[in-house]
Protein backbone atom coordinates (compact mmCIF):
# COMPACT_ATOMS: atom_id res chain seq x y z
CA UNK A 1 0.00 0.00 0.00
CA UNK A 2 0.82 3.58 -1.14
CA UNK A 3 1.78 5.57 2.17
CA UNK A 4 0.93 9.16 1.60
CA UNK A 5 2.63 11.66 3.32
CA UNK A 6 0.67 14.61 3.21
CA UNK A 7 -1.99 15.82 0.64
CA UNK A 8 -1.37 19.37 -1.21
CA UNK A 9 -3.69 21.40 -2.67
CA UNK A 10 -2.77 25.01 -4.54
CA UNK A 11 -3.96 27.41 -6.39
CA UNK A 12 -2.27 28.11 -9.70
CA UNK A 13 -2.38 31.86 -10.24
CA UNK A 14 -0.31 33.84 -8.36
CA UNK A 15 0.48 31.21 -5.92
CA UNK A 16 2.03 27.96 -7.93
CA UNK A 17 2.29 30.18 -11.23
CA UNK A 18 3.56 33.69 -11.36
CA UNK A 19 7.32 33.19 -10.94
CA UNK A 20 9.25 31.18 -13.86
CA UNK A 21 11.92 30.10 -11.24
CA UNK A 22 9.62 29.25 -8.07
CA UNK A 23 7.19 26.97 -9.94
CA UNK A 24 10.54 25.21 -11.07
CA UNK A 25 11.97 25.04 -7.75
CA UNK A 26 8.82 23.71 -6.00
CA UNK A 27 8.05 21.52 -8.96
CA UNK A 28 11.57 20.08 -8.63
CA UNK A 29 11.40 19.05 -4.87
CA UNK A 30 7.59 17.81 -5.44
CA UNK A 31 8.67 15.58 -8.09
CA UNK A 32 10.94 13.52 -6.28
CA UNK A 33 8.30 12.77 -3.39
CA UNK A 34 5.42 12.79 -5.41
CA UNK A 35 4.67 9.05 -5.05
CA UNK A 36 4.28 10.06 -1.42
CA UNK A 37 1.91 13.21 -1.45
CA UNK A 38 -1.56 13.53 -3.49
CA UNK A 39 -1.99 16.99 -5.18
CA UNK A 40 -4.67 18.77 -6.06
CA UNK A 41 -4.79 22.11 -8.05
CA UNK A 42 -7.50 24.60 -6.90
CA UNK A 43 -8.52 27.40 -8.99
CA UNK A 44 -11.18 29.72 -10.38
CA UNK A 45 -10.26 28.76 -14.18
CA UNK A 46 -11.98 26.56 -16.21
CA UNK A 47 -10.85 22.71 -16.68
CA UNK A 48 -9.74 23.97 -20.68
CA UNK A 49 -7.39 27.04 -19.24
CA UNK A 50 -5.87 25.39 -16.77
CA UNK A 51 -5.21 22.64 -18.61
CA UNK A 52 -3.42 24.87 -20.80
CA UNK A 53 -1.87 26.11 -18.44
CA UNK A 54 -0.39 23.30 -16.91
CA UNK A 55 0.81 22.42 -20.30
CA UNK A 56 2.30 25.84 -20.96
CA UNK A 57 3.79 26.22 -17.62
CA UNK A 58 4.87 22.20 -17.73
CA UNK A 59 3.11 21.51 -14.36
CA UNK A 60 2.96 18.14 -12.78
CA UNK A 61 -0.01 16.17 -13.41
CA UNK A 62 -2.48 16.79 -9.99
CA UNK A 63 -4.42 14.15 -8.69
CA UNK A 64 -7.44 15.95 -9.11
CA UNK A 65 -8.79 19.54 -10.24
CA UNK A 66 -11.34 21.57 -8.28
CA UNK A 67 -12.10 24.10 -11.14
CA UNK A 68 -14.19 27.17 -11.50
CA UNK A 69 -13.60 28.02 -8.25
CA UNK A 70 -15.46 24.94 -6.75
CA UNK A 71 -17.84 24.88 -9.25
CA UNK A 72 -16.72 21.48 -10.91
CA UNK A 73 -13.88 18.61 -10.01
CA UNK A 74 -12.10 16.47 -12.54
CA UNK A 75 -10.38 12.91 -12.47
CA UNK A 76 -8.25 11.55 -14.77
CA UNK A 77 -10.27 13.62 -17.73
CA UNK A 78 -14.17 12.75 -15.75
CA UNK A 79 -15.99 15.15 -14.10
CA UNK A 80 -17.35 14.35 -10.69
CA UNK A 81 -21.03 13.72 -11.26
CA UNK A 82 -21.57 13.12 -7.47
CA UNK A 83 -20.28 16.98 -7.35
CA UNK A 84 -22.55 18.21 -9.70
CA UNK A 85 -25.94 16.56 -8.52
CA UNK A 86 -24.58 18.31 -4.90
CA UNK A 87 -23.90 21.43 -6.09
CA UNK A 88 -27.62 21.27 -8.64
CA UNK A 89 -30.11 21.12 -5.80
CA UNK A 90 -32.07 24.77 -5.02
CA UNK A 91 -30.00 25.92 -7.33
CA UNK A 92 -31.88 28.23 -10.00
CA UNK A 93 -29.15 29.30 -12.53
CA UNK A 94 -31.59 31.59 -15.16
CA UNK A 95 -33.38 33.01 -11.84
CA UNK A 96 -30.04 34.19 -10.87
CA UNK A 97 -29.15 35.80 -13.95
CA UNK A 98 -32.08 37.30 -14.67
CA UNK A 99 -31.55 39.29 -11.25
CA UNK A 100 -28.36 40.47 -11.99
CA UNK A 101 -29.40 41.58 -15.24
CA UNK A 102 -30.05 44.52 -13.56
CA UNK A 103 -26.65 46.02 -11.78
CA UNK A 104 -24.90 48.25 -14.47
CA UNK A 105 -22.35 47.70 -12.49
CA UNK A 106 -21.73 44.17 -13.66
CA UNK A 107 -19.91 43.24 -16.39
CA UNK A 108 -20.14 39.52 -17.94
CA UNK A 109 -16.66 37.59 -18.20
CA UNK A 110 -16.64 35.34 -21.46
CA UNK A 111 -18.67 32.67 -22.42
CA UNK A 112 -15.77 30.25 -21.30
CA UNK A 113 -15.40 31.07 -18.18
CA UNK A 114 -19.54 30.27 -17.15
CA UNK A 115 -20.84 26.51 -16.73
CA UNK A 116 -23.55 25.55 -15.32
CA UNK A 117 -22.86 26.06 -11.71
CA UNK A 118 -20.99 29.42 -12.29
CA UNK A 119 -22.07 32.46 -13.32
CA UNK A 120 -18.85 34.79 -13.31
CA UNK A 121 -18.79 38.87 -13.83
CA UNK A 122 -16.34 41.77 -13.73
CA UNK A 123 -16.92 44.49 -11.43
CA UNK A 124 -16.61 47.91 -13.34
CA UNK A 125 -13.67 49.64 -12.25
CA UNK A 126 -16.29 52.93 -11.80
CA UNK A 127 -18.48 50.81 -9.27
CA UNK A 128 -18.93 50.92 -5.66
CA UNK A 129 -18.09 47.85 -4.28
CA UNK A 130 -20.60 47.68 -1.23
CA UNK A 131 -22.79 47.04 -4.05
CA UNK A 132 -22.13 43.47 -3.75
CA UNK A 133 -22.98 43.46 -0.05
CA UNK A 134 -26.54 44.37 -1.30
CA UNK A 135 -26.54 41.68 -4.13
CA UNK A 136 -25.00 38.91 -1.62
CA UNK A 137 -28.21 39.84 0.43
CA UNK A 138 -30.23 39.17 -2.55
CA UNK A 139 -28.36 35.96 -2.94
CA UNK A 140 -29.20 34.21 0.19
CA UNK A 141 -32.50 33.73 -1.18
CA UNK A 142 -31.51 32.08 -4.20
CA UNK A 143 -29.37 29.21 -2.06
CA UNK A 144 -26.53 31.13 -3.92
CA UNK A 145 -23.08 32.81 -2.52
CA UNK A 146 -20.79 35.45 -4.19
CA UNK A 147 -17.00 35.17 -3.75
CA UNK A 148 -15.14 38.30 -4.97
CA UNK A 149 -11.27 38.16 -5.87
CA UNK A 150 -8.73 40.77 -6.93
CA UNK A 151 -10.76 43.70 -6.43
CA UNK A 152 -12.42 42.87 -9.79
CA UNK A 153 -13.92 39.04 -10.22
CA UNK A 154 -17.62 38.39 -8.90
CA UNK A 155 -18.59 34.49 -9.05
CA UNK A 156 -21.62 33.57 -8.12
CA UNK A 157 -22.07 29.63 -6.87
CA UNK A 158 -24.43 27.27 -5.15
CA UNK A 159 -24.34 27.62 -1.76
CA UNK A 160 -22.66 24.37 -1.74
CA UNK A 161 -19.60 25.04 -3.83
CA UNK A 162 -16.29 26.60 -3.14
CA UNK A 163 -12.98 25.71 -3.26
CA UNK A 164 -13.00 24.75 0.31
CA UNK A 165 -16.13 22.88 0.16
CA UNK A 166 -14.22 20.96 -2.66
CA UNK A 167 -11.48 20.02 -1.45
CA UNK A 168 -12.74 18.94 2.10
CA UNK A 169 -15.16 16.44 0.03
CA UNK A 170 -12.19 15.38 -1.74
CA UNK A 171 -9.85 14.96 1.40
CA UNK A 172 -12.58 13.06 3.09
CA UNK A 173 -12.89 11.04 0.08
CA UNK A 174 -9.06 10.33 0.34
CA UNK A 175 -9.36 9.48 3.75
CA UNK A 176 -6.59 12.31 4.30
CA UNK A 177 -6.01 14.27 7.93
CA UNK A 178 -6.75 17.77 8.44
CA UNK A 179 -3.43 17.77 10.03
CA UNK A 180 -1.70 16.29 6.55
CA UNK A 181 -3.42 18.69 4.52
CA UNK A 182 -2.25 21.81 3.38
CA UNK A 183 -3.71 24.54 1.12
CA UNK A 184 -2.06 27.47 -0.63
CA UNK A 185 -3.55 30.19 -1.46
CA UNK A 186 -3.17 34.37 -2.83
CA UNK A 187 -6.84 35.49 -3.01
CA UNK A 188 -10.20 36.43 -2.58
CA UNK A 189 -11.93 33.20 -4.10
CA UNK A 190 -9.13 30.99 -1.59
CA UNK A 191 -10.48 32.37 1.76
CA UNK A 192 -12.63 29.04 1.69
CA UNK A 193 -9.17 27.16 1.34
CA UNK A 194 -8.14 28.48 4.42
CA UNK A 195 -11.51 27.71 6.19
CA UNK A 196 -11.50 24.14 6.14
CA UNK A 197 -9.39 23.30 9.16
CA UNK A 198 -6.07 22.17 7.25
CA UNK A 199 -2.97 23.90 7.45
CA UNK A 200 -2.48 26.70 4.90
CA UNK A 201 0.20 28.98 3.26
CA UNK A 202 -0.78 32.18 2.24
CA UNK A 203 1.42 33.37 -0.46
CA UNK A 204 3.83 36.36 0.50
CA UNK A 205 2.49 38.67 -2.68
CA UNK A 206 -1.25 37.35 -1.19
CA UNK A 207 -4.05 40.15 -2.01
CA UNK A 208 -5.70 42.66 0.16
CA UNK A 209 -8.91 40.50 0.81
CA UNK A 210 -7.42 37.75 1.81
CA UNK A 211 -4.89 39.43 4.04
CA UNK A 212 -7.88 41.19 5.40
CA UNK A 213 -9.42 37.54 6.07
CA UNK A 214 -6.41 36.90 8.12
CA UNK A 215 -6.14 39.49 10.11
CA UNK A 216 -9.74 38.40 11.10
CA UNK A 217 -9.91 34.96 11.43
CA UNK A 218 -6.30 33.54 10.77
CA UNK A 219 -4.54 30.88 13.12
CA UNK A 220 -1.39 29.65 13.88
CA UNK A 221 -2.72 26.76 11.55
CA UNK A 222 -1.74 29.47 8.62
CA UNK A 223 1.64 30.45 7.68
CA UNK A 224 1.87 34.23 6.08
CA UNK A 225 4.96 33.39 3.72
CA UNK A 226 7.53 36.42 3.36
CA UNK A 227 8.42 34.83 -0.19
CA UNK A 228 5.74 35.21 -3.04
CA UNK A 229 4.48 32.86 -5.24
CA UNK A 230 6.10 29.66 -5.23
CA UNK A 231 8.61 30.79 -3.32
CA UNK A 232 5.70 31.37 -0.47
CA UNK A 233 5.15 27.75 -0.87
CA UNK A 234 7.98 26.71 0.19
CA UNK A 235 8.74 28.24 2.56
CA UNK A 236 5.52 27.31 4.49
CA UNK A 237 5.87 23.68 3.48
CA UNK A 238 9.02 23.81 5.20
CA UNK A 239 7.51 25.66 8.46
CA UNK A 240 5.34 22.97 8.76
CA UNK A 241 7.93 20.27 8.32
CA UNK A 242 6.55 18.64 4.81
CA UNK A 243 9.89 19.08 2.95
C1 LIG B 1 -10.36 32.99 -12.75
C2 LIG B 1 -11.60 32.67 -13.54
C3 LIG B 1 -12.66 33.73 -13.38
C4 LIG B 1 -12.90 34.02 -11.92
C5 LIG B 1 -11.60 34.35 -11.22
C6 LIG B 1 -11.76 34.57 -9.74
O1 LIG B 1 -9.72 34.10 -13.29
O2 LIG B 1 -11.26 32.54 -14.90
O3 LIG B 1 -13.86 33.33 -13.98
O4 LIG B 1 -13.81 35.08 -11.76
O5 LIG B 1 -10.69 33.27 -11.39
O6 LIG B 1 -12.34 33.48 -9.09
MG1 LIG C 1 -4.74 33.04 -7.40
Amino acid sequence: MKVIKFLFITDLDNTLVGNRQATDALLHKLLLIREQIYVIYATGRSIHSASDLKTDQGLLEPDYWVTGVGSEIYHRGQQDQTWAARLSIDWNRAAIADLLRAYDELLPQPAAEQNPWKISYFLKPTADPTILTRIENQLADFGAKLIFSSGQDVDILPRSGDKGLAITYLREHLAMPPEKTVVCGDSGNDISLFQQGTLGIIVGNARAELLDWYSRYGTPQQYVANAPYAWGILEGLQHFGFL
